[in-house]
């Protein structure tokens, strides 16, 4: 069942769990995120960035995720993750998307506040929730360059004025993660975490998950986030499962057959995080 992200996170903040947001680059990926969302019975979102629509196009995406979602019971969100202008969230919003994130985080504050505002102004006369970002998540997700010479940290008292000012229903907070594969053990700042919580009652989004200890992720719950992003972590998941039955089967051609294995693999990752950030059942 498609639905829109509003309920979901609120009822995440209400019970201290988060919602698994997963980056999805092709049919296969979509069915495997549903295989697991349905075995677990947790609710989820499946995203695609404006690098991936522009691999395949937006309308196919929708179609995909749609499709997958009309077949299944538990309550599937399509999101729009990194929308970086005002014109890709509008082509999101048409297509039928039903939760649409703006990231103006690399603009200056006051210009970020208004291409907020006025995705949120169309998006709202629909009942469709955006996320909005403030601060930096580093590193690079699909052809958008996140890394900035700056403090990477929200700053709790903006947080503050941005989310009243711009009404938007979930935010992304710099909070030391990182797009991408990381160096070494990233460290989230829970001080940091913890002063944005205190002050806004808005559902927090953490971006850059893969790679960051399932401990650390557990606690961000604890302290707020109700929405955990995984991209890289499911390409690597995707890749290793056709390439561990290519390299077993070197005369294979038929991509069904391998295709199988990508499914499983990607599954397999999805299905742990589900459980990780308690998800599951809550439908
Ligand atoms: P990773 O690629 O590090 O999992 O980040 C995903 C993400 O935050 C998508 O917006």
């Amino acid at each position: 069942m498609l639905v829109t992200s509003k309920e979901l996170l609120l009822d995440a903040q209400k019970n201290k769990y988060a919602v698994g947001a997963f980056n999805v680059e092709n049919m296969e990926m979509v069915l495997a995120v549903l295989n697991a969302a349905e075995k677990t019975q947790s609710p989820v979102i499946m995203q695609t960035t404006p690098g991936t629509i522009k691999y395949a196009g937006i309308d196919l995406y929708f179609a995909n995720i749609q499709t997958a979602a009309n077949r299944s019971s538990v309550p599937v969100v399509c999101h729009l993750d990194h929308g970086n202008s005002l014109e890709i969230s509008a082509q999101a919003f048409k297509a039928g998307y039903t939760s649409i994130m703006i990231d103006g985080s690399k603009l200056p504050f006051e210009e970020n506040i208004a291409l907020t505002s006025s995705v949120v102004k169309f998006c709202h006369a629909a009942n469709i929730p955006v996320e909005a970002e403030l601060g930096h998540v580093g590193g690079k997700e699909d052809d958008l360059d996140n890394s900035h010479g700056t403090n990477p940290f929200t700053d709790p008292d903006e947080a503050k004025e941005f989310v009243e000012r711009t009404q938007c229903d979930s935010l992304a907070v710099g909070i030391g993660t990182a797009h991408g594969i990381y160096k070494g053990v990233p460290q989230i700042n829970f001080e940091v975490l913890k002063k944005i919580h205190e002050i806004i009652d808005t559902p927090l989004v953490l971006h850059g998950t893969s790679g960051v200890p399932d401990n650390q992720v557990t606690e961000a719950i604890q302290h707020g986030i109700c929405k955990v992003n995984y991209a890289t972590d499911l390409r690597i998941a995707y890749t290793r499962g056709i390439k561990s039955f290519l390299n077993a089967n070197h005369g294979a051609y038929d991509p069904k057959k391998y295709g199988q294995f990508g499914i499983n693999e990607v599954e397999r990752y999805v299905t742990q995080k589900m459980q990780l950030i308690g998800s599951c059942g809550h439908v």
